[in-house]
């Protein structure tokens, strides 16, 4: 028998001649070169990939014993002390290749060894492949980061108004620091502008900036877009499966615009990534941490959605730890001069000083927005570089009287006397707390009822 090649009916396997033709097909057909031993360390069987790894034909090894064909073969010690051995490298002549070994077990007795060798130019291959993949992904990624940059910086941020400049140094005191930022304010004056600068000035800068408009976005379609899904966890699922945005903004900045339209249901899920920084998602069993900060913002009163029940306490003073509450246009006048001098320039035109009025006593309900909107259209519309009142959107000049100055002398005692109601509620809310209960004692002390409180506290835009 010494002679023969024996296949796998040498270990046992195989009982008839039909079986052990198919053994050998079978081990003829795998892609990693084969080599056993038996017993007495003769060759029993190899495989043509055997010999196209190694150049060893079976003529050259079959029935010999493995040491002296092979002097520096390892296999024999493995057969010695019954050990696997793993990724051994191998030079022999020109041909390299890697070789895991194992012994061969039959009722607790070894009867031979067995190894199994890849060629090194397959290694290389799946390297240069892995190495490939890598650069892809890498590439990728970046070019996802790039996709969500955040513009804006600091100093971008135009106004000279004093409660604006202890906004901007507020915010980056915050930028400093990884606590979640809630921005509050009325919409068109900067809540974005203020995220993207903090995120700017951050250590996170050049990660990514993921804005997320929470009102813009159908509820259950929003939790998958924040959490992502796993292949085929509900109709309509791509078969691939998503990343959330979550897993987008990891090691960035999450915006979530528009928190005040948050379902509650969503509420609770993101209270629980706030706790935890982990997330799953859905339909997956697997939770992945993720590092992410959190800026939020809301141009809507959301202790007043608190006390309807339409907005988790618990979240909003997660959410609020440093809290940003930017000014409508009307409260810092001031500004209005920067803003307009900062939009004209680069454009050939100025403002004539009538133009100029009739901007200032505007009450700008789209706040900076509104602003800019309007310079735009009064540069395209200007005859020539003088910006006359005429060349003015028509919605403003119809609500600025033609003679100014009892109306301006209205408007003062109005915000005197809305001023005062502001000092006082602060004052009050400061005393009693701004948690609902102690909202109801401070509506009380003001002799209010809450519900007026509340109208109070969103149209006077009350710092609390
Ligand atoms: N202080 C400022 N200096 C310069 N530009 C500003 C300032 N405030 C706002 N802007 C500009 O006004 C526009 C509106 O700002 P932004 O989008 O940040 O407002 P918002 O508060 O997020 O509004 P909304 O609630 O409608 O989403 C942007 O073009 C922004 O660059
Ligand atoms: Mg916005």
């Amino acid at each position: 028998m010494g002679g023969q090649p024996l296949h796998a009916a040498a270990i046992g396997a195989a009982n008839n001649a039909g079986e052990l033709e198919w053994l050998n097909a079978v081990i003829d057909s795998i892609n990693d070169g084969i080599l056993v031993i038996d017993s007495q360390e003769i060759v029993r069987l190899i495989n043509p990939e055997y010999t196209r790894i190694t150049g060893v034909s079976p003529e050259q090894i079959i029935g010999k014993p493995l040491r002296r064909v092979r002097p520096g073969a390892l296999l024999p010690e493995t057969l010695r002390d019954g050990r696997g051995r793993v990724g051994i490298y191998r030079k022999e002549g020109r041909h390299e290749y890697v070789v895991d070994m194992a012994p061969i077990v039959v009722n607790g007795v070894i009867i031979g060894a067995v190894s199994v060798c890849k060629g090194l130019t397959e290694v290389h291959k799946l390297t240069q492949e892995l190495h490939r993949s890598r650069e892809t992904i890498s590439r990728l990624e970046q070019r996802m980061d790039s996709l969500h940059q955040a513009a804006y910086r600091f100093h971008q941020i135009v106004g000279k108004d004093g409660g604006l400049r202890r906004l901007v140094q507020l915010a980056q005191k915050a930028a400093e620091s990884d606590l979640p930022v809630l921005i509050t304010g009325e919409s068109g004056t900067g809540k974005e502008l203020f995220a993207q600068s903090i995120h700017n000035e951050s250590g996170r800068a050049g990660r990514p900036f993921v804005p997320v408009n929470c009102a813009a976005i159908p509820a259950d379609l929003l939790e998958s877009e924040l959490f992502g899904y796993e292949a085929g966890s509900f109709t309509n699922a791509k078969k691939s499966g998503k990343v959330g945005l979550f897993e987008v903004a990891d090691h960035g900045t999450l915006f979530l615009d528009e928190i005040g339209d948050m379902s509650l249901d969503l509420q609770a899920k993101l209270l629980r990534v706030l706790q935890e920084q982990k997330i799953r998602r859905i339909g997956d069993t697997r939770e992945r941490s993720i590092n992410v900060r959190i800026v939020a913002a809301t141009n809507k009163d959301l202790q007043h959605l608190v006390a309807k029940g339409n907005f988790r306490e618990d979240l909003l003073y997660r959410l609020q730890v440093i809290r940003l509450h930017i000014p409508p246009l009307r409260e810092r006048r001031e500004d209005i001069i920067d803003l307009i001098d900062w939009m004209v320039k680069g454009t050939s035109c100025r403002l004539e000083e009538r133009t100029m009025q009739v901007l200032q006593q505007y009450d700008w309900p789209g706040n900076v927005r509104e602003l800019k909107n309007a310079i735009d259209y009064a540069v395209c519309m200007a005859d020539g570089s003088e910006i006359s009142v005429e060349s003015l959107p028509q919605w403003i000049v119809k609500r600025v009287p033609a003679d100014d100055q009892p109306k301006r002398q209205v408007t003062k005692l109005k915000e005197v006397l809305e001023e005062a109601e502001r000092g006082a509620i602060q004052v009050a809310i400061e005393q009693y707390g701004s948690d609902v209960e102690g909202k109801k004692k401070a509506a009380q002390a003001l002799g209010i009822s809450l519900a007026t409180l509340y109208n109070k506290i969103n149209r006077l835009q009350v710092d609390w």
